[in-house]
């Protein structure tokens, strides 16, 4: 029997589809190799925005066409739109079989079996009973199928407690809750002997790592422990995060990120707005002032570190002034990468009760003016390195251009070179930069060089 799971939305999503393949693969399960040839078709599935749920809500209603010519396909819904729709979901899309919540992941193999032996709908969306995070998705893929040889994700944590006014998160993946950090440094130390050199710890607020669980003795920084305990791992050359929420991001923490070399020196650090009114509507906690002073604070320790982040335009009540205090911030920051998202309600969230009174018009053009500044910042950032060194972790075959390979600098920009047999997937190398775009630097080795 072979499956297919096709994924929507964050990283968190993409951690959970591949926990979800090992699982059946463990489970005796095979791999297919696209849609057409899979017995199991999953969707993980997405709604922090309406575009989100709509893309995957079109893809499942094609299946229907599918499931005619091969009535004996097993369809499954997961992910956070599973759990928002539940029962909605199989009434609305005959054809989706099964739907499982964001806390039931781990009934996946079992469902699975219980859907090819006896045919019925089973709806699962019951939270977890306890307060423990579900811990049956370590899983990892064997480092052949996975989708980077060098860079793994693992989570931290699930859940969140942040109550952003516009954001859906915490009411489709429940309370946060975190791991275990003899665990998670388990599982880091497995990715590494299996060859991974850099590992993404993931969560929706990892700044809070272990803080409803004491993880963080006299108020330091669990995360910040963790990352001194994984810098630990020999073989681990680097250690990313993401997304801390600005005002969890203390002194303890923003020194282990400085001081730490396995630590990158770049922090996605979502701002959202740089209004101080709407950051109140939308319920963050900080100033525009409080989010400026961990950025200088990196900054102080750490020149060369970059910074990205999510923004969201269209806000209600967003007016010209409220978006061009964004745009000043972003400047200021020097941001050279960032999500802009226009605002779109979603059900249950506070938001959603106030006016969408920003006309979409107006967020089309407050989303191309940040998307424009970004591009331009990107230019001359990259293109003031054109003549440096720069030191890249090897990834592979670049995706675009396959007579080229890629890695990343420490500050996550995309670097693509010539491949060399003595270069091999994972060493990290200096290659001159000789030419720069907004997305990529083009990197060289002088003659003489490796
Ligand atoms: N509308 C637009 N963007 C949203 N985000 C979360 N909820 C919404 C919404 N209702 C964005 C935020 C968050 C990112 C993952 O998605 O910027 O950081
Ligand atoms: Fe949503 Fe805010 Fe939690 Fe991020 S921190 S997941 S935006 S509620």
């Amino acid at each position: 029997m072979k499956f297919h799971i096709k994924t929507y939305g964050c990283q968190m999503n993409e951690r959970d589809s591949e926990a979800a393949s090992a699982a059946l693969l463990d489970a005796g399960f095979e791999l297919a190799s696209g849609e057409s040839d899979a017995d199991i078709l999953l969707f993980n599935t997405c709604s922090v925005r309406d575009q989100a749920e709509r893309k995957a809500i079109g893809k499942i209603g094609l299946v229907k066409r599918e499931k005619r010519v091969r009535p004996d396909i097993v369809v499954g819904v997961l992910g956070c739109m599973a759990q928002s729709l539940g029962e909605t979901l199989v009434e609305k899309v005959p054809h989706v079989d099964f739907v499982l919540g964001t806390d039931r992941l781990g009934d996946l193999v079992d469902v699975v079996n219980a859907e090819l032996e006896r045919r019925g709908k089973i709806v699962r969306t019951a939270p977890a009973t306890d307060d423990s995070p579900p811990s049956h998705l370590d899983g990892h893929l064997p480092l052949e199928r996975r989708s980077s040889r060098v860079s793994a994700f693992v989570a931290l944590m699930r859940g969140c407690d942040c109550f952003c006014s516009y954001c859906i998160v915490p009411y489709v993946r429940g309370r946060e809750r975190s791991r275990p950090m003899d665990e998670i440094l388990d599982e880091a130390e497995r990715l590494v002997e299996e060859g991974v050199k850099e590992i993404v710890f993931l969560g929706q607020n990892v700044a809070a790592y272990g803080r409803k669980e004491g993880l963080a003795p006299n108020g330091r920084s669990a995360l910040a422990r963790l990352f001194e305990r994984a810098s630990g791992i020999g073989g681990l050359r680097r250690i990313r995060f993401t997304s801390p929420y600005p005002s969890d991001f203390d002194d303890d923490l923003i020194e282990a990120v400085a001081s730490l070399p396995k630590v990158c020196d770049s922090v996605h650090l979502p701002l959202q707005s740089g209004s101080d009114a709407i950051l109140k509507a939308m319920n963050r906690r900080y100033t525009v002032s409080e989010y400026m002073s961990v950025v200088e604070k990196l900054k102080g320790f750490a020149p060369g570190m970059t910074f990205s982040t999510d923004v969201i335009v269209g806000f209600p009540g967003e007016r010209d002034e409220d978006f061009e205090g964004t745009r000043r911030l972003m400047e200021e920051v020097g941001f050279e990468n960032a999500f802009i998202f226009k605002y779109s309600p979603r059900r249950g969230t506070r938001a959603a009760g106030l006016a969408d009174s920003v006309p979409r018009g107006v967020k089309e053009e407050r989303n191309a003016v940040l998307l424009d500044d970004l591009k331009r910042r990107a230019e001359t950032a990259n293109r003031a390195l054109v003549g440096r060194r720069v030191e890249v972790l090897v990834e592979g075959v670049s995706k675009r251009d396959d007579s080229r390979w890629y890695g990343r600098t420490t500050t996550n920009k995309m670097v693509v070179f010539a491949p060399n047999p003595s270069i091999l997937v994972g060493d990290m190398v200096a290659p001159v930069v000789v030419r720069s775009t907004a997305a990529t630097l083009f990197g060289e080795f002088p003659a003489g060089d490796r």
